[in-house]
């Protein structure tokens, strides 16, 4: 009869505890995993996966080169991949049968967009239109304003330079006045972050409205072009109103960047571009939506 020490009884005793330790670890640690991955698909969605790194995002969801690192979204934007093949089988379909696309879908299509869009930005559907860019939607508010001679139109230094033209155009048809608000750089809040002061610009405007009493429009940047200065849009819309000048807000990088709700803004017209920032489709036609909102 084979017998056995007691020392290799306790080694394989051991082995097996280690064992089993090593297997319930393993259990547990893959319930770990799968439960944040739950977690993770209810609060981001099922591909969440792909939008967790960034080199996977460009990989998956964009057309981008492998090559490049686009890190300017703010003069062209990209659009998501999934958002260009459904223009494109919307073109397909177009030109399948012209006569049905134009005589009885995209009218539903257009609607249905601006539907998106108006929930996006916290607007009324009715306040919403469709412009051809950013652009022609300023161009339309300051050809529908009624200025009348010595009336001023208050911009910035920071305005974007085809908004300055065309208000310097419509100063000078009109013998308006152009008044340009120098927002001067560093600003006093330039620790980190390009964030102007609130109190600080609010302040200039309040200044420069108290001396102007002739302001009927001011033309504001929900963010700067170039310099990428957030302004206090809520806040200075209200100042304005205050000097009863209406307001016009170039917003064409706030969608995408900045969370809007329109309806409370308190602005009058607001311009919008969806071609930045990831939003949507084409900068040419079908989807280029911008929008702006009459109160
Ligand atoms: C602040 C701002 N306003 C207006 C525009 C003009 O946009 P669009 O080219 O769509 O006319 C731009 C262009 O990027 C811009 O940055």
């Amino acid at each position: 009869m084979e017998t056995m020490d007691t020392d290799s009884l306790k080694g394989s005793r051991t082995r097996r505890f280690l064992q089993l330790g090593t297997f319930v670890v393993f259990v547990w640690w893959a319930a770990v995993i799968k439960s944040v991955s739950a977690v993770f698909t209810f609060i981001f969605g099922a591909d969440y996966r792909l939008a967790m790194f960034g080199k996977n995002i460009k990989k998956n969801l964009f057309l981008l080169d492998d090559s490049i690192v686009m890190t300017n979204n703010g003069s062209y934007g990209t659009p998501p991949k999934k958002v260009k093949e459904t223009q494109w089988k919307y073109q397909e379909e177009m030109e399948r049968c012209p006569d049905i696309w134009f005589r009885y879908k995209v009218q539903n299509l257009w609607n249905s967009s601006l539907e998106t869009v108006a929930k996006f930005v916290g607007a009324n559907v009715k306040d919403l239109v469709f412009v051809a860019n950013a652009t022609s939607g300023i161009n339309t508010v300051l050809h529908s304003v009624d200025f009348q001679e010595g009336d001023g139109i208050l911009i910035t230094n920071q305005t974007y330079g085809a908004v300055q033209m065309t208000a310097q155009e419509i100063c000078q048809e009109k013998k308006a006045k152009l008044l340009v608000l120098n927002v001067t750089f560093p600003t006093s809040d330039m620790t980190g972050s390009v964030k102007y002061q609130v109190t600080e610009i609010v302040e200039h405007y309040e200044k420069v409205l108290q001396e102007n009493k002739n302001v009927k429009l001011v033309i504001i940047d929900a963010i700067t072009s170039i310099s990428a200065l957030k302004l206090p849009i809520k806040k200075l819309s209200e100042v304005c109103h205050k000097h009863n000048a209406l307001v016009l807000i170039d917003g064409a990088h706030a969608p995408g960047q900045i969370p809007l709700d329109l309806e409370r803004l308190g602005a009058d017209f607001f311009l919008g571009k969806l071609a930045l920032y990831t939003l949507i489709s084409s900068r040419k036609r079908g989807f280029l939506a911008h929008f702006f909102k009459i109160v």
